[in-house]
C-alpha cells in the first residue's frame, strides 16, 4: 500500500505516535494496519547494532563485526568508488541484521583541527566531503537501506554540542557549511537526513524552518525525513512545523501526546503531521523492497568484509614523508618501536565504536620478516616512559631501520569534547627525537583522527600516516611499509604547524560555545593560502612509491558563459617502477573580481590506477557551480564575468599545469541602486556601463586636460582621481557640479 493511503486510514493518536521512536533504536508500528516496526543504527564506519540496553556513546555491547577505516581516512582515499563500496558493504550487512536505516554518514567540515568528532567527519573541503558521501549514500541505498547524513547543520565542535549556538554569515554558511549536504541531497537523494542538536543563528536546527524547509527541501529538493540527533527534539509543533519528521530516541509518549494536544488546541495543522508521517513512510517502506539477496555463508561474508576493510585502509594511507627508505627491504632488520604496533588505535570513541571482531596489528602481521619489538611507550602509564624509551633506544643498536607507531590515545578523540591543542603526547615526542637521533633510518607510522603536530619533522625519514584504519589496521600498515601495496591517499585536511595558525582559533569553541564564524569562507586551505601561511602538510599531499608526470592539459573551449560546460583533461604518466594510484585534482582560481574569493578551491578530483610506463587520460567536467561564489544579494550562488585559472595538480601546493577560461555570467544582480550607491557597483550592470561609462570617460576626459601640470603629483594621480571617481557614491556626481541632483537622479531611474 502507499504510504499516503495507509496515513489516510490512520488515527491522530496512531499517527502521532510514529512522529516519534518506540524506543531506543526503532519507529512506531502499527499493528492493526500491519505497519512493522523499522530499526536504526549507526554508524559511518561499521554496524553498531544494538540488540541489549541501548546509548548514543558507545559504551554499550553492539553486535561483533567488521570495522572499516573512520571517515577522515575514507576521505583521504579520494577514492569515490571505495566510498560506493563501503556504503554497499555496509547495506548488505544491514539487510542480514535487519537494519533498516544507517545512520550515517557524517559529513560536517572541519572548521577546527581539534573537534573531537573530526575522525567522523569527512574534511575541511565541501566539494570533497560532498562527492564521497553521495558516493557512500549511493552504495547505502543500492541495497534499498536508507542512508542518513548527519549532522545538518553547522555542528562543528563537540564543546556545548547540544546547546551551542553556531553564527554563521549566509554566504558561508551556503559556500561551505552546507554544501557537501548539498550535493549529497542532489547527487544522491538520501532518504533522510539527521538534524543537529545546535543552534544555527539563534534557532534551535530543530526548530528552524529556513534550514528544513526553505533550504533543505524547497532549494536543495530533499525528498526524504528528517530525524533529529539522539535528543534534538525541541517542541514537538515547533519542530512539526519547522520540518522535523521523526524524533529520536523514544522512550516515553511525551511528545504523541504533545502533538496530539497540539493539534487538539488548533497550535498545528494536522495536514502538516499527515505530510511528516507520509515522509517517514514512504522511506522507510521503501527498505521493505529488498533486492535479491545474495547466497553468501557469514563467514565468507564476513571475510569479504575485512578484504574491504583491508583494501580501503590501504586506499587511505598518506605518505606524508619518504626519504628513500620505504619501502623497506625484505632482507633490513626492522626495529617496531610503540604500543599501537602491538595494540592499534584504529577507531574513534562515542556513538560511531564498533564492537570489532578482530582487529589486525602490525606486529602479528609482520610474522615472517626480519622485525623486532620494543613498546616504547604506555598510553596508560606515563610514568614508564623512562624506561621504556631507554629500552627502545637499546634494541635500536641492532636494527637497519625504526619503526616507530605513534599517534593519538583513545582518550584524547571522542564525540563530546574537542581536542585541547593538536599535539601528540610528549612521552611520544621525545621517544621519536630521541630514536631520530641515532643514526638509523626512522619511519614514523601515524594513528590518528585528526591533524597532530610533528616537531621532530625534520629529522625523520619518512611519515605514513594511518589515521583510523579500522580492523584491518595491522595488515594494512604491513603491506603498505614493505610495498605489496603503494600508498595512493592524500590528505583530506591540512595539517597546520601549531593550532593557533588554524582560522578559527580565535573564535573556537567560541564564548560559551557561542561560536561566531569570523574566518568566513576562509576554512582549511582557503585560509592558509590566502594568507600565505606556512603549513606542516598542504590539502591534498600525499606521496607514492612511483612517480607521476602530467602533460597535455586542455580545455574543450576557450570562452564560455555560465549556462556552458567545459570539459577538461590532462594525461598522466606513471615514470616510476612501482604501479600506483594517484590522485589528479583540479582547483579553479578566480584571476580577478571584486569579491573576496580564496585563491583556488577544489572543484573536481579522479583517481587512477597507473602500470609503471603507463599514461592514462583524466577527464572532468566543470560547471557553473565551479566558477561561482554564493551572492547575498540573490540568495544563490553567482558567477563574476572575467577569466578562471584551471588549475591540474597532485595536492593543492604541488599544481602542474594551469590553463585559462573565459567565464561570461549570464545572471544580471540586482539594480537597485540608490544615490549612495558607489559608482563601480553601478558599472557593474549592463545598464550601468550603457548609461553612465559616458558620462565617467568624459569627466577623466576634462580632468586630464584641465590639470595645468598632469606630472605633479607623480604617477600616482591619475590612479587616484580614478579610485576617487570609482569609489564616490553616484551623487557625489552632482556634489561635484558635474551633473544636477536632478539629472543624477534621472541617470538613475534610467539605469534602475
Ligand atoms: C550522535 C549521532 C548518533 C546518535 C545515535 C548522537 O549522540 O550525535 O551521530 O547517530 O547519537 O547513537
Amino acid at each position: 500500500m502507499k504510504a499516503s493511503k495507509l496515513v489516510s486510514k490512520m488515527t491522530l493518536q496512531e499517527k502521532a505516535s510514529l512522529l516519534s521512536g518506540s524506543d531506543f533504536w526503532h519507529t512506531e508500528a502499527v499493528e492493526r494496519l500491519g505497519l512493522k516496526q523499522y530499526m536504526m543504527c549507526d554508524g559511518p564506519n561499521g554496524l553498531r547494532k544494538q540488540v541489549g540496553e541501548p546509548d548514543h556513546l558507545g559504551s554499550r555491547e553492539s553486535i561483533k563485526t567488521v570495522c572499516y577505516p573512520a571517515a577522515c581516512a575514507v576521505a583521504s582515499s579520494f577514492d569515490v568508488d571505495m566510498a560506493q563500496r563501503l556504503g554497499e558493504t555496509l547495506a548488505k550487512e544491514c539487510r542480514r541484521e535487519e537494519v533498516s536505516m544507517l545512520l550515517g554518514p557524517g559529513l560536517n567540515m572541519k572548521r577546527s583541527p581539534v573537534c573531537g568528532r573530526n575522525f567522523e567527519y569527512y574534511s575541511e573541503d565541501p566539494y570533497l566531503a560532498g562527492k564521497i558521501a553521495a558516493a557512500y549514500v549511493k552504495g547505502v541505498q543500492s541495497q534499498n537501506v536508507a542512508a542518513c547524513p548527519k549532522h545538518f547543520a553547522a555542528n562543528n565542535q563537540e564543546y556545548r554540542r547540544m546547546s551551542g549556538n553556531s553564527i554563521v554569515d549566509e554566504r558561508t554558511l551556503f559556500e561551505i557549511y552546507l554544501s557537501a549536504f548539498e550535493t549529497v541531497v542532489r547527487d544522491s537523494q538520501p532518504k533522510s537526513i539527521m538534524c543537529s542538536y545546535n543552534m544555527l543563528n539563534g534557532t534551535y536546527v530543530s526548530e528552524n524552518k529556513y534550514l528544513l524547509t526553505e533550504v533543505l527541501r524547497d532549494k536543495f529538493g530533499f525528498e526524504g525525513f528528517v530525524v533529529t540527533d539522539w535528543g534534538a527534539g525541541k517542541g514537538p509543533a515547533k519542530g512539526v512545523e519547522a520540518g522535523v519528521d521523526l524524533v529520536m530516541p523514544g522512550e516515553d509518549d511525551d511528545h504523541e501526546k504533545e502533538i496530539i494536544k497540539a493539534v487538539e488546541d488548533g497550535e498545528l495543522d494536522e495536514a502538516l503531521v499527515d505530510k511528516a508521517v507520509c515522509r517517514i513512510l514512504d522511506s522507510l517502506m521503501w527498505t521493505d523492497k529488498a533486492p535479491e539477496e545474495e547466497k553468501v555463508s557469514a563467514s565468507a561474508f564476513r571475510k569479504a568484509q575485512y578484504q574491504l576493510a583491508k583494501e580501503l585502509a590501504e586506499d587511505s594511507a598518506v605518505l606524508l614523508k619518504n626519504n628513500r627508505v620505504l619501502p623497506l627491504k625484505k632482507d633490513s632488520k626492522i626495529l617496531f618501536v610503540g604500543e599501537f604496533a602491538k595494540s592499534p588505535r584504529y577507531q574513534g570513541s562515542g556513538s560511531s565504536n564498533i564492537n570489532s571482531a578482530s582487529v589486525s596489528n602490525a606486529l602479528d602481521a609482520a610474522k615472517g620478516r626480519k622485525v623486532s619489538f620494543a613498546q616504547g611507550y604506555d598510553t596508560k602509564d606515563a610514568s614508564k616512559a623512562y624506561v621504556l624509551r631507554e629500552e627502545a633506544i637499546k634494541a635500536a643498536e641492532d636494527a637497519d631501520v625504526i619503526v616507530i607507531f605513534a599517534g593519538l590515545p583513545a582518550s584524547y578523540e571522542s564525540e563530546g569534547f574537542d581536542r585541547a591543542d593538536i599535539n601528540l603526547p610528549s612521552e611520544q615526542n621525545k621517544l621519536i627525537a630521541d630514536l631520530s637521533t641515532l643514526g638509523k633510518k626512522t619511519v614514523v607510522v601515524m594513528h590518528n583522527g585528526a591533524p597532530v603536530s610533528m616537531p621532530w619533522i625534520d629529522n625523520v625519514d619518512a611519515v605514513l600516516d594511518m589515521q583510523l584504519a579500522g580492523d584491518a589496521v595491522g595488515d594494512a600498515t604491513v603491506s603498505l611499509l614493505w610495498g605489496d601495496v603503494n600508498p595512493s591517499g592524500k590528505l583530506a585536511e591540512t595539517y597546520p604547524n601549531k593550532l593557533s595558525d588554524n582560522p578559527s582559533f580565535l573564535n573556537f569553541p567560541g564564548d560559551k560555545g557561542n561560536p561566531v564564524y569570523a574566518e568566513g569562507v576562509y576554512i582549511g586551505y582557503r585560509y592558509y593560502e590566502k594568507k600565505r601561511m606556512p603549513v606542516l602538510f598542504p590539502f591534498g599531499h600525499g606521496l607514492s612509491y612511483t612517480e607521476f608526470e602530467y602533460s597535455n592539459l586542455k580545455i574543450s573551449k576557450d570562452s564560455i558563459t555560465d549556462q556552458d560546460t567545459v570539459k577538461v583533461s590532462v594525461d598522466v604518466w606513471n615514470v616510476g617502477r612501482y604501479a600506483g594510484k594517484e590522485v589528479v585534482q583540479l582547483y579553479v582560481s578566480p584571476d580577478g573580481g571584486r569579491t573576496s574569493r580564496p585563491l583556488k578551491e577544489l572543484k573536481g578530483f579522479k583517481k587512477v590506477e597507473l602500470a609503471p610506463g603507463e599514461t592514462k587520460k583524466v577527464t572532468f567536467t566543470l560547471d557553473k557551480r565551479a566558477f561561482a561564489y554564493y551572492n547575498v544579494d540573490i540568495h544563490d550562488f553567482f558567477v563574476e564575468s572575467g577569466d578562471y585559472s584551471i588549475m591540474v595538480g597532485a595536492s593543492s601546493s604541488d599544481i602542474r599545469h594551469t590553463v585559462s577560461l573565459h567565464v561570461e555570467g549570464t545572471v544580471e544582480l540586482p539594480r537597485n541602486y540608490t544615490l549612495f550607491t558607489p559608482i563601480e557597483d553601478i558599472l557593474e550592470s549592463s545598464s550601468g556601463k550603457k548609461y553612465l561609462t559616458p558620462i565617467i570617460d568624459k569627466i577623466r576626459k576634462e580632468h586630464r586636460e584641465a590639470s595645468d601640470n598632469p606630472e605633479a603629483l607623480g604617477a600616482g594621480a591619475d590612479k587616484m582621481f580614478e579610485n576617487m571617481i570609482m569609489e564616490m557614491p553616484i551623487l557625489s556626481l552632482a556634489s561635484f557640479g558635474m551633473l544636477t541632483k536632478k539629472e543624477v537622479q534621472q541617470l538613475l531611474d534610467k539605469i534602475n
